[in-house]
C-alpha cells in the first residue's frame, strides 16, 4: 500500500445510526477523520426498550444524512473513498438490512469496494485503533446487548472464552434500576445511588462463580434484587432513598465481583506474550467501580489495561471502518450478494449463545 486509504463506515445494528471516515496511512496507522452518531433514545423511551420496527425505519431515514455529514466533517467526498464498510450483523435485522442496503447502493453506484463487518469485531478491534494494542490481547465486551470475553489473535481471528448465558450486564443494570425506581439508563443511576449505599447490607449472589470458566449469568442476581425489594416494600410499604442506595450498592458490588473473578479466569487462558493487555469496551465500561476492579486485576497479572474513550466504547461507525481497514489487508472485498445476519458469532468453533436480549440476538 503506497498511499493513505480512506474508509467510509456505516453502523445501524441497534439504536444508533452512525457513519464515519477513517484514514489508514501507508504505515498502517489509522486516524478518525469524522465520526457521526445519531441516537434514537427519544423514539423508544415511551416503550421501555428498543422497538425493532421503529429503529429500522429511523436508520433508513437517517443513514444518508449521516454519510453526508461524515464526508463533510472529514472534508472529503465519496470519490475519494477507497472502501465502504458496513455492519452486516449481528443485531436487529431491520436495522442491519437498512445499513447493508445503503452501503450496497453506494457501492453499486460508484464501484467502490464493499466490506461487510461483524459489529462485535468492530468493538473488539477498537483498542488497536485508539491505543495501537498488539495481538494477542484479552477483550471484555460489556454493554446493554453484549457480554463476552474474547482473546483477539488477529483482525479476523477471535477466540471466545465465555459470555453471559442470559442477560448482558448493561441489561441487568437497566432492569434493576427499573425495579428500584431509579431512572433509565440504569447504569449511571445505579452507579450514582451506590455511592451513598452500603454494599454489605444485602447478601446478593455472585452467580456462576462456582462453575469453571468464563461464562456469566446476571438474571438470578436481578431476581435476588427483586425479592429483596419486595420484602422491604412488604415490611415498610415502600423504599426509602437509603434502601435504594443500599440495593444499588449491593447489586453493583456483585457485578464487580463476578466480572473481576471471571477476568482472572480469562487471564489463565492468555497465551504466552511479552506484553499482556486487558481491553474493555461497551457502555458498562463507563462504570468506575468496574473499571478500577479490572485495572486491579490487570496489575495483578502484569498486564496493561486499556479502556478506549467512551464514545468509541459505545456503538459508532469508526470501529466498523477501522475493522474493514485491517481486514482488507487479509481478505478480498464482498460483492453485492452480501447479506445481513441477525446472528454472527465471532468464534464459530464455540457453541452459539442461545436467546436474544432486548437489543437483538446475543451473537
Ligand atoms: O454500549 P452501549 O452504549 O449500548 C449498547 O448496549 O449497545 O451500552 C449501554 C448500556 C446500558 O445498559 C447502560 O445502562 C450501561 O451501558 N451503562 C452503564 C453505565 N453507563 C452506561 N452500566 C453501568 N455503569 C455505568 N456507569
Ligand atoms: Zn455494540
Amino acid at each position: 500500500m503506497s498511499r493513505a486509504q480512506i474508509f467510509l463506515g456505516l453502523e445501524s445494528s441497534c439504536d444508533d445510526t452512525a457513519a464515519a471516515i477513517v484514514q489508514l496511512a501507508a504505515d498502517g496507522r489509522a486516524t478518525i477523520l469524522s465520526s457521526v452518531v445519531v441516537g434514537q433514545t427519544d423514539l423508544h423511551s415511551a416503550f421501555g426498550g428498543v422497538v425493532p420496527e421503529i429503529a429500522a425505519r429511523a436508520h433508513a431515514e437517517k443513514l444518508d444524512h449521516c454519510v453526508e455529514q461524515a464526508l463533510t466533517k472529514a472534508k472529503t467526498s465519496l470519490s475519494d473513498v477507497d472502501a465502504i464498510a458496513v455492519t452486516a450483523g449481528p443485531g436487529l435485522i431491520g436495522g442491519v438490512v437498512s445499513g447493508v442496503m445503503c452501503a450496497k447502493g453506494l457501492s453499486a453506484a460508484t464501484g467502490i469496494p464493499l466490506y461487510g463487518v461483524n459489529h462485535l469485531a468492530g468493538h473488539a478491534l477498537t483498542p488497536r485503533l485508539t491505543d495501537n494494542v498488539a495481538y494477542p490481547y484479552l477483550m471484555l465486551l460489556v454493554s446493554g446487548g453484549h457480554s463476552q470475553f474474547l482473546m483477539v489473535h488477529g483482525p479476523d481471528e477471535f477466540q471466545r472464552l465465555g459470555g453471559t448465558i442470559d442477560d448482558a450486564p448493561g441489561e441487568a443494570f437497566d432492569k434493576v434500576a427499573r425495579l428500584i425506581a431509579l431512572p433509565q439508563p440504569g447504569g449511571p443511576s445505579i452507579e450514582k445511588a451506590a455511592q451513598s449505599g452500603d454494599p454489605k447490607r444485602f447478601a446478593f449472589p455472585r452467580p456462576l462463580l462456582d462453575r469453571e470458566g468464563c461464562d456469566m449469568s446476571f438474571s438470578g442476581l436481578k431476581t435476588a434484587v427483586l425479592r429483596t425489594r419486595d420484602a422491604i416494600v412488604e415490611e415498610k410499604s415502600g423504599l426509602t432513598t437509603q434502601d435504594q442506595a443500599d440495593l444499588a450498592a449491593g447489586f453493583q458490588a456483585a457485578v464487580v465481583d463476578v466480572l473481576a473473578e471471571k477476568t482472572r479466569r480469562a487471564f489463565l487462558k492468555y497465551p504466552d506474550a511479552t506484553q499482556r493487555t486487558l481491553c474493555v469496551a461497551g457502555g458498562v465500561a463507563a462504570n468506575q467501580a468496574i473499571r478500577s476492579a479490572l485495572e486491579t486485576v490487570s496489575q495483578q497479572h502484569n498486564a496493561r489495561f486499556v479502556a478506549p474513550p467512551l464514545d468509541l466504547c459505545t456503538d459508532n461507525a469508526a470501529m466498523i471502518a477501522y475493522s474493514a481497514a485491517e481486514q482488507s489487508r487479509h481478505r478480498a472485498a464482498d460483492d453485492l450478494t452480501l447479506s445481513a445476519r441477525p446472528r454472527w458469532p465471532l468464534d464459530t468453533t464455540q457453541p452459539s449463545m442461545l436467546g436474544s436480549g432486548k437489543k437483538g440476538a446475543k451473537a
